[in-house]
């Protein structure tokens, strides 16, 4: 049988870029923004994302290309009878790890977007916003029944294959996301005091740039972009032949960054314009956007569209990280793709119940001295993913010979292969010490 694949360019960056498009866009990009000097960060990331993070992209993808199979398989067929293929099984659970508290998140979402179609934050009871937040992530049943919901409506997505699943509602998803953020930025640069929100975006202050600074903007890098654990690489593997992998990575890489700006546009002026501090982390979102929804005209229906926005950016990365687990389970096993999607729900609603649980119930429960929701969080973040990073690079630069890497490359040599050169000389010395520096510093901190 014929393994299935994207349409085309379109096909393919939608996919990608939803991949991509995240919580990590829309909430952790504005803050560390805000906690490391503005525009000076922003430049940082630029660099980092052009320089560092796009060959990364085309390594995966290459690695996924020149295969066709899912990121276990892939390592086994470049490196038949070597341990390379523990990376595969390390991006497997790296992606189960980050389902395990991305899609109690996802839960929440659901659970305002619901709020605000019904009109909760049209009455401004401002000092409940709080306790509504906290008392809803604490409850025990509440957030889990909004997590399989969520889990739900990704596991129909991924179950309809790739062409017909994730690219179709990707075409859909994406477009609308687009024209969302975008009204949002609107509404956002009309609101009085949105200057001094721009300001603390863009006006750069060099002078707060540390070491902590620069490590932040490369790991924000690479977790908005969905590198270091084979989610482009399970991408990769469903690109058609004749498509430019240089210019799939790069279109990806400026969308993403263009979200995440955007997001940094629609948020900040707004939080500005009510004397809100930038820094206040998950309950940004959650807490103090609906205060300001509650105060400007309109305010109601651009909460519906903030939520809206989120949950369609949380779909499009989780229906990627449930891809990376599906193809392998189901191609190694030979399970069919709609029974793995199912086992796989099943397995990650019961780790998100007990990441959902660890809000409140479960508190006391620690591993490692975190609760369960950080563990995993951390264990992804922190741990999985420069690991994995780390090895893909290593892979492609050291291990792999550089003709198969051209080859790939330039599409079996029909491509010019322009900037090859310059990828290679990063991925093989550049990349592998900045992710080492990454590394060591999260982990000895
Ligand atoms: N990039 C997504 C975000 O910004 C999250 C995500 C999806 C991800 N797939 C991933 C992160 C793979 C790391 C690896 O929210």
């Amino acid at each position: 049988m014929k393994r299935d694949e994207f349409s085309g360019f379109f096909g393919v960056l939608v996919a990608t870029v939803g991949s991509a498009v995240g919580l990590g866009n829309l909430w952790r990009f504005p803050y560390l923004v805000g906690q490391n000097g503005g525009a000076a960060f922003i430049l940082i990331y630029l660099a980092f994302v052009l320089i560092v993070c796009m060959p990364i992209i085309v390594s995966e993808f290459i690695i996924g290309r020149r295969t066709n199979a899912n990121t276990v398989k892939a390592f086994q067929i470049l490196a038949p009878g070597t341990p390379w293929s523990i990376v595969g099984i390390v991006g497997v659970v790296a992606a189960l790890a980050i389902l395990a508290f991305y899609t109690v998140v996802g839960g929440w979402t659901f659970d305002y977007l619901v709020r605000s179609v019904m009109y909760v934050f049209s009455k401004p009871d401002l000092s409940s916003l709080e306790q509504q937040f906290t008392q809803m992530v604490t409850s025990p049943v509440r957030p889990i029944l909004w997590t399989i919901l969520f889990m739900g409506v990704n596991a129909f997505i991924v179950m309809c294959g790739i062409k017909k699943g994730i690219e179709k509602y990707s075409r859909i998803m994406m477009p609308v996301l687009f024209v969302m953020v975008v009204m949002l930025v609107i509404r956002s640069l009309t609101l009085e005091g949105a200057r001094e929100g721009l300001e603390f975006l863009f006006r750069p202050d060099f002078s707060k740039i540390n070491t902590k600074v620069v490590l932040a903007a490369l790991g924000q890098a690479f977790f908005s972009l969905s590198l270091g654990m084979g989610c482009l690489i399970t991408y990769g593997s469903y690109i058609p032949k004749q498509e430019n992998l240089t210019k799939l990575a790069f279109s990806t890489g400026i969308a993403d960054t263009l979200f995440a700006i955007l997001a940094g546009i629609a948020i900040m002026p707004a939080v500005f314009a009510f004397g809100i501090s930038p820094e206040e982390g998950p309950g940004l979102v959650f807490i103090v956007l609906p205060r300001i929804f509650a105060q400007i005209p309109l305010g109601n229906v651009f909460a519906v569209i903030f939520f809206a926005i989120l949950l369609i950016a949380a779909i499009t990365s989780v229906i990627s990280l449930m891809e990376v687990v599906t193809a392998y389970i189901s191609e190694r096993f030979t399970i069919k793709r709609k029974i793995t999607v199912a086992i796989v729900s099943v397995f990650v609603t019961v780790c998100a119940s007990f990441s959902s649980l660890s809000q409140g119930v479960l508190q006391e429960v620690k591993v490692f001295g975190k609760t369960i929701f950080d563990f995993f969080d951390h264990l992804s973040a922190n741990i999985l993913l420069p690991l994995g990073g780390l090895s893909i690079v290593i892979f492609i630069g050291w291990y792999l010979k550089k003709e198969v890497v051209y080859d790939e490359y330039t599409n079996q040599g029909t491509l010019k292969g322009t900037l090859f050169n310059a990828c290679y000389f990063i991925i093989r010395y550049i990349a592998p010490v900045a992710i080492a520096v990454v590394f060591l510093d999260l982990i000895l901190r």
